[in-house]
């Protein structure tokens, strides 16, 4: 089988590596790619990821028998309706499905249709209706653009004020729309659900850690760093997400007659009134998705072929190894406000060469003179495999420490917390 990955992150640096892993996939083409990807496997330019015709150039020229869609940006426009069109079989959903990620308003909606457990939400349209919202439930306000923002939409404040100044400037763009939401309190895990239109499998959950620096302080970013497995959370956590969560809403979204099939990213926060939803995506994590890849054993090329061909109920249950995975983000000065892009890389292969550990690229390019230099916020990915978290942890922690960029930012407390026994489900006394 061959493959064609659409990305040019981390994320998608883990799917090919993935990939190329299984016996049964014989070629792995990434378009555009990244250098650290170009190691591993032939990379196709792509100006522009969301581009279906030229998404479909690509992957007719290597007469691939997979495209798996890695950023939701292209499966939001519709490159994956494209390429279904044309015969490919497709991991990602169609841009219908993709709603689930590209509107707040429309992922309620399915989930109240769903019996899916989640905050309580106003959908809102005026600045009079957002007051009312604020008011009915209370702080801490929790304030959503309705559209795809980048990890930047959502504001969670104790201040109205700053509530009530997201929510304008929401308001303020054509055809502005948000959802104000309940509180919900409690640690945040991510299920990715592996779905085929009707069948939902469900890699090891991880914890993903969003504030730019240590202890959660300073804002929201597209992720710092995960782990996984979580020895805090309830066991057989992923089976009850898809009871209770995947499976009821591809079954709901199988009725409207827009299946989805790809990864639903079930984003949840353990409260004390147990797990409830903070958010759907429609692929990946991304760094948390990382690790839950590095657990799974299932070959992943058949795992995603199947889900794209709606046969996941042929296969057995996914395997995952018990040692636990972590990843540290090294990030680029100033990131998340204004990375600095542009600084010379050094140290990956001494990184790489700490036994257990390895490095996915982020946000890379090769400059004319063929130097490595950082390309985004969000650099490289440290990984680590260990035989428990503590473990995990140090082999990561060693492998940063290798890796040479000025100015360059990493969290320190990666899985500290649960690595001490540290994390507790609110009113439970686990
Ligand atoms: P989202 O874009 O919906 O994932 O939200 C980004 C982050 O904001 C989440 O990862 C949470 O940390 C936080 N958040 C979102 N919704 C809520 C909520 N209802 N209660 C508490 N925190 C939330
Ligand atoms: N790490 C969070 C995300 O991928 O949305």
């Amino acid at each position: 089988m061959k493959v064609l990955v659409i990305g040019s992150g981390a994320r998608e640096h883990a799917l090919v590596r993935g990939l190329i892993a299984d016996s049964d996939v014989s070629a792995v083409v990434a378009a555009p790619g990244n250098p650290g990807i170009e190691a591993v496997a032939p990379c196709e330019p792509l100006a522009d990821v969301c581009d279906a015709q030229a998404v479909l150039e690509v992957a007719a020229r290597h007469t691939v028998d997979l495209v798996v869609v890695g950023p939701e940006a292209p499966l939001v426009a519709g490159v994956g309706d494209t390429l279904r069109a044309a015969g490919y079989a497709v991991y990602g959903p169609s841009a219908a499905a993709a709603r689930l990620e590209g509107s707040k308003s429309f992922a309620k909606e399915v989930m109240a249709c769903a019996g899916v457990p989640t905050a309580l939400a106003h959908v809102c349209t005026t600045m009079d209706e957002v007051e009312a919202a604020l008011d009915a439930l209370g702080a801490p306000h929790v304030v959503k653009d309705d559209g795809l923002a980048a990890g930047k939409g959502v504001v969670v404040t104790d201040d109205r004020e700053a509530a009530l100044a997201h929510a304008r400037a929401c308001l303020a763009k054509p055809g502005g729309q948000l959802v104000v939401e309940e509180f919900l309190d409690g640690p945040e895990v991510s299920v990715f659900c592996i779905c085929d239109g009707t069948a939902v499998r469900a890699l090891a959950p991880a914890q993903d850690f969003k504030r730019v620096g240590d202890g959660d302080a300073g804002p929201n970013t597209g992720g710092m760093g995960a782990y996984s497995p979580l020895p805090w959370a309830p066991p057989h956590l992923s089976d009850w997400v898809i009871e209770h969560i995947a499976q009821p809403t591809v079954d709901e979204m199988h009725r409207r007659g827009t299946p989805f099939v790809g990864t639903l990213y079930v984003g949840l926060a353990m409260t004390s009134r147990g797990p409830r939803v903070v958010e759907f995506n429609a692929r990946f994590g991304d760094p948390d998705g990382q690790v839950s890849l590095a657990r799974l054993v299932t070959p992943l090329g058949g795992l995603l072929y199947a889900a794209a061909t709606g046969h996941l109920d042929d296969l057995d249950d996914l395997h995952h190894r018990p040692e636990a995975a972590v990843v540290v983000v090294v990030a680029a000065e100033g990131y998340p406000v204004a990375p600095v892009t542009g600084g010379a890389i050094n140290g990956l292969a001494e990184a790489a060469s700490v036994p257990g550990a390895w490095v996915l690229h982020a946000g890379t390019r090769l400059a004319l003179d063929g130097e490595l230099v950082s390309a985004g916020g969000r650099v490289l990915d440290v990984m680590a495999m260990g035989a428990g978290l503590a473990s995990a942890r140090e082999t990561a922690y060693q492998a940063v420490s290798l890796v040479r960029l000025d100015g360059a930012h990493h969290r320190s407390d990666i899985a500290l917390a649960a690595a001490r026994g540290e994390i507790h489900i609110p009113g439970s006394d686990t």
